[in-house]
């Protein structure tokens, strides 16, 4: 005999990534070399001065916390990433083409090669789910890349 099924089954929870040299402050120095190719970037570099200008602070610290919610699991970052980007009006999809290219070569450069293959493995996924949300369906993607952290 079978209980009814009254929840769909969902996937088991991420573990965090235990590994010695993965702590704040890497992810800290990983997130600051990944913006300052960001800014460098011709087509992203001025998307991001529009919205953050020169100060810099505490977009870093933010997206320091994103990445250690991401990889170490510890709850530091509480916000919400899919209304930010839907108010990004002159992002297109291709550019998370760019996005992508430049986190992937900066995690390859920083990170051994085991590490770097986690890092994008979520940043491409969290990547879907924010097209998903900015390009096709804001409903149904909000709670997916919620529940990325
Ligand atoms: C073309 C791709 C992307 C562009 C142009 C972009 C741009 C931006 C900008 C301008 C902000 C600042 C928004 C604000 O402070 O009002 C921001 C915030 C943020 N981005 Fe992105 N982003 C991109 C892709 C991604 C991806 C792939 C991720 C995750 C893997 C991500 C994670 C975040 C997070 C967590 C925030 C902070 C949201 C908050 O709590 O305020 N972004 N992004």
């Amino acid at each position: 005999m079978h209980e009814p099924l009254t929840q769909k089954p969902r996937p088991a929870p991420e573990q965090p990534l235990e590994h010695p040299a993965v702590n704040r402050t890497f992810i800290g120095k990983l997130v600051r070399e990944f913006y300052r190719r960001v800014r460098a970037d011709d087509r992203l570099g001025p998307i991001f001065k529009g919205v953050i200008g020169d100060d810099w602070d505490p977009h870093l610290e933010k997206m320091t916390d994103f990445w250690c919610a991401v990889i170490l699991k510890n709850g530091a970052y509480s916000g919400r990433p899919v209304p930010a980007h839907l108010k990004l009006k002159q992002v297109r999809e291709e550019d998370f083409e760019i996005w992508l290219g430049i986190f992937g070569q900066t995690a390859a450069d920083l990170c051994e090669p085991l590490v770097a293959d986690v890092f994008i493995e979520r940043a491409e996924r969290i990547a879907r789910s924010l097209k998903l949300a900015m390009f096709f369906c804001p409903s149904a993607a909000g709670a997916a890349a919620k529940e990325e952290t």
